[in-house]
């Protein structure tokens, strides 16, 4: 048997890993800031998240959710504590696309209504529902053609409202801040905007927190520096560190039903110990501040680059852009470098998502590393 090719693969295999490197079978050294896609969050192989599978793979490592599963519970306990949502509930699953699914239908069972409304530049998955409300149509099949997804252009506060305003939409469905549209944040105006109106018109505020969330941006939740409360918030990527889990965070007002969400792999306990192990090393570590802190750094840093254009982003989800396609720039990063760096769907943005532990040695090699390859 074949792969089914449909990734454009770099020529480059990461076989070991340490912190914010990965080395080939050579042992070459990569400093990583593409982060497998935003999923490396508290670097490779750290020690504490090694030990906390190991541990738990060596005791159990998969029963069904049709059994007590106490690490769940210290998982919701530990996330509510850490994200500061103490007393809203976590439902289990391994994806950011299925944590999507489920966050949209938790919002139509709750209001008995099914339009969606999502916004240009949108990420939210491949599955059906996700991938209607994601804004690609190179990506969407007769298949997916279901779902009823009313679209917007960011910062629309007037088509928005008179949308909201009909009475006959579900939910609103909006990233943190966009990831593969290249690092575009609602202003904190846009998002109090659609809080209000959500609240006037019954409609569920999900935010989208797969790619944004678990301290990239400096805050646990990117929707934390506009301090407003969504109703429903989806989690993924960082979450693991690699290990595939996802999850929806959801306001005590939704009641759970059983049988009314399910999965057979979501909240396993080798995916809630790597979940608790991340916590605890954010925690222990003081990551968001970290990645705050060499976050601002690296913004400071690229700005001083007369070919980048823009920097966007906060904490260590950046976006440069510049006045070309960077498609060879980062080539030449990663080929004569190694660094590795993440593409948007803007083809002159390089979008940078470091583990949350990278150093300032490492962000001063990135630049430096930067500086050369635009020789
Ligand atoms: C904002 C956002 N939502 C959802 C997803 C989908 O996550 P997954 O690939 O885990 O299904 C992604 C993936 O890139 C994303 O960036």
């Amino acid at each position: 048997m074949r792969l089914f090719e449909v990734y454009p693969l770099f020529n480059v295999e990461p076989v070991e890993a340490d912190g914010c490197l990965v080395y080939d079978r050579q042992h070459t050294a990569y400093l990583d800031f593409y982060g497998g896609h935003a999923v490396i969050s508290i670097g490779h192989g750290h020690p504490h998240y090694v030990e906390r599978v190991t541990e738990q793979l060596g005791k159990l490592g998969f029963y069904s959710n049709s059994v007590p599963i106490t690490i769940q519970k210290d998982l919701a306990h530990k996330l509510g504590e850490v994200c500061g949502y103490y007393n809203w509930n976590l439902f289990l699953c391994n994806s950011g696309a299925e944590a999507i699914e489920n966050a949209l239908k938790v919002a139509s069972a709750y209001n008995q209504r099914k339009k969606i409304v999502a916004f240009d530049g949108a990420f939210h998955g491949r599955t059906s529902l996700a991938v209607a409300a994601t804004h690609n149509p190179d990506i969407l099949f007769p298949v997916n053609e279901g779902a009823e997804v009313v679209r917007f252009a960011f910062e629309d506060f007037e088509g928005v409202e008179a949308e909201l305003k009909k009475g006959d939409i579900s939910s609103v469905l909006i990233e943190g801040i966009q990831g593969v549209a290249g690092i575009i944040e609602p202003s904190a105006d846009f998002l109090r905007h659609l809080r209000t109106l959500c609240d006037e018109t019954d409609t569920i505020l999900i935010l989208d927190e797969v790619q944004s969330g678990f301290g990239r941006t400096g805050r646990f939740f990117a929707h934390q520096h506009a301090f407003i409360q969504p109703d429903i918030i989806t989690i993924a990527k960082g979450m693991g560190n690699g290990f595939p889990v996802g999850g929806i965070i959801t306001h005590p007002k939704f009641e759970a039903k059983h049988g009314m969400l399910g999965t057979t792999f979501g909240g396993n306990h080798l995916a809630c110990a790597a979940a608790l192990a991340v916590l605890e090393v954010i925690e222990n570590e003081k990551l968001i501040k970290n990645a705050a802190n060499v976050g601002n750094y690296l913004v400071e840093a690229l700005k001083k680059i007369d070919e980048v254009k823009e920097v966007r982003g906060r904490g260590l989800m950046i976006g440069a852009e510049f006045g070309f396609p960077v498609a060879d720039l980062r080539k030449r990063l990663l080929y004569e470098q190694h660094v590795f760096t993440g593409s948007s769907s803007n083809k002159n943005i390089i979008r940078l998502l470091p583990p949350l532990n990278i150093t300032y040695k490492e962000a001063d090699q990135f630049i430096d590393s930067l500086k050369e390859a635009l020789k």
